[in-house]
């Protein structure tokens, strides 16, 4: 469930006829986000792949919504996506390919027209030149920018119960992703403490090492927030 979203929800659930960039850190929560205010949407994702996948989320998108059938051309692949009622989201637009970012700025440009919604969710990490950037700069006043903050002292504390919750905000600073693992790694420790009194000891050599302090807060870092 997710704590402190209630008001973003509402705004993604409501907004029709716009195009909306779900910004924030890596782990943020934007994902999540949207995942939970768009049930019924169709999904299409951007990669930082060695091989480029140019139009990759739209190509996602049209499976999804037209399963089957053969790969469109780029032309009437934009204009059955301006035609489409559910809700669009292009997922890690911070690595859209510059023909997706077109077609991002084609819909941006008809969307209001078309009563349709449009969700690219982005780190907000963009240089200058990113094509993103530029859709978004171009879109202007179009765009709904959902700026997807760190979660509250508050909130981290009720996601890490039996942690201190000041030294939990300390070593997250409330970045979602970060809350997530440390309760995730509490979890599991507790749930190893727990079958450890249940189970015999195995012999020495087969011993997991004894439940510290510190192994329990071992927080991993993905690459995404470690860079
Ligand atoms: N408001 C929240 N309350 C509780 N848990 C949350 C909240 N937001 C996100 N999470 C959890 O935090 C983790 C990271 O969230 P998510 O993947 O949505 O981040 P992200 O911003 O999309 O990250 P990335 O930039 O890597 O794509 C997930 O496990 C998610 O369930
Ligand atoms: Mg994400």
């Amino acid at each position: 469930m997710l704590v402190e979203r209630d008001g973003l929800v509402d705004r993604l659930r409501g907004a029709r006829g716009r195009f909306v960039a779900v910004l924030g850190e890596a782990g943020a929560g934007k994902t999540a986000l949207v995942q939970t205010a768009l049930a019924d949407s169709a999904w299409g994702w951007c990669e930082p792949l060695a091989t480029p996948r140019p139009l990759g989320p739209f190509r996602d998108i049209a499976r999804a919504l037209w399963p089957g059938e053969p790969e469109l051309g780029v032309p009437e692949l934009r204009e059955r996506l301006l035609d489409t009622p559910a809700p669009l989201v292009v997922e890690d637009a911070h690595w859209v390919d510059e023909a997706s970012a077109d077609v991002l700025r084609f819909l941006g440009r008809r969307v209001a027209a078309s009563g349709g919604l449009v969700v690219v969710t982005a780190r907000d990490e963009l240089a200058a030149d990113h094509p993103l950037r530029r859709v978004l700069g171009d879109l202007g006043a179009a765009v709904t920018r959902l700026e997807v903050p760190p979660l509250s002292p508050a909130a981290v504390a009720s996601l890490v119960t039996g942690v201190d919750p000041a030294e939990a905000y300390r070593l997250t600073g409330g970045n979602a992703f970060l809350v997530s693992q440390l309760a995730g790694d509490r979890v599991a420790a507790s749930v190893r403490a727990k079958k450890a009194k249940c189970t015999p000891k195995p012999s020495s050599s087969q011993e997991d090492g004894p439940l510290s302090a510190t192994s329990s807060w071992n927080l991993s870092l993905p690459s995404a927030v470690s860079r």
